[in-house]
């Protein structure tokens, strides 16, 4: 069964999970290795970069040793706009550390499509080529979304371009002025990639989530529902507050 961890809010769950990412961190710190962190947009993960922020500048917390592999982005997508991933990783956390920009990666929006395919292969082989991700952090979309591996993913999948499913659209609408402003796809790594991390966290709050919480770990695993092929992995556990647990 699944391993869940309800705190009673999502403050003090953030604080937690940045421990654990800070204590990775130290961990590789005068090994000569990286500390490989996959890491997640929205609103969910932003206190855990907060706490993060607050580690670096109030205990010195460095990130020179540490490579970052963002789950997603828009495509197309320029960084420099607003509502790319690229924005919200600078304004919520690299703006305010002290890792190195070429440490930073995260998928391109701006790609001609002919040159998508590849992109990800190399998005692979670069994981590979650090050791893997450590530690992967993940929100849930209300499809059940991990990254952006909407409904009909398959378990075994890669770095790809994907389209979105209509629900993911609409809860993006409000960033993007709108649905119709929302792209309609989007390069996510995938379910495989996602596995083959070391250790995997996914967080979700509040009572809007507890539905879909529900399902993925107590739903019958299928692609119907992506966040439902984490009961098959050994490395994940659940960090909810109350609300997003009050389902299960
Ligand atoms: C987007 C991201 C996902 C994220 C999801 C939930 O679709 N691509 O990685 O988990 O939104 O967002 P939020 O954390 O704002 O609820």
């Amino acid at each position: 069964k699944l391993p869940v961890t309800v705190y009673p809010n999502k403050d003090i769950a953030s604080v937690k999970v940045a421990e654990r990412i800070a204590e990775l961190i130290r961990s590789k710190q005068g090994t000569g290795e990286k500390a490989v962190l996959g890491l997640a947009t929205g609103a969910t993960p932003v206190g855990v970069y907060e706490e993060l922020v607050r580690l670096h500048r109030e205990e010195g917390l460095s990130f020179r040793n540490v490579v970052t592999f963002n789950l997603d982005e828009y495509y197309p997508m320029p960084p420099t706009a607003p509502q790319s991933y690229v924005t919200f990783m600078n304004e919520n956390l690299f703006n305010h550390i002290d890792i190195e920009r070429e440490n930073i990666h995260i998928p391109d929006g701006t790609l001609a499509l002919e040159d998508v395919a590849a992109f990800c292969l190399n998005y692979e082989r670069l994981i590979e080529e650090y050791g893997g991700l450590d530690f992967q952090i993940l929100g849930i979309g209300r499809t059940g979304h991990v990254g952006f591996n909407e409904p009909g993913s398959a378990p075994n999948s890669g770095t790809r371009l994907v389209t979105l499913d209509d629900l993911t659209r609409r809860d993006a609408s409000r960033d993007f002025g709108g649905k119709e402003n929302v792209p309609t796809k989007a390069i996510t790594m995938g379910i495989g990639t996602i596995f083959k991390a070391r250790e995997i966290i996914l967080m979700a709050w509040s009572g809007k989530k507890a539905p879909i919480i529900k399902k993925a770990v107590e739903g019958e695993v299928s692609g119907e529902v992506p966040a439902t092929y984490l009961q098959l992995a050994d490395n994940v556990e659940f960090v909810l507050d109350e609300a997003a647990a009050s389902e299960l």
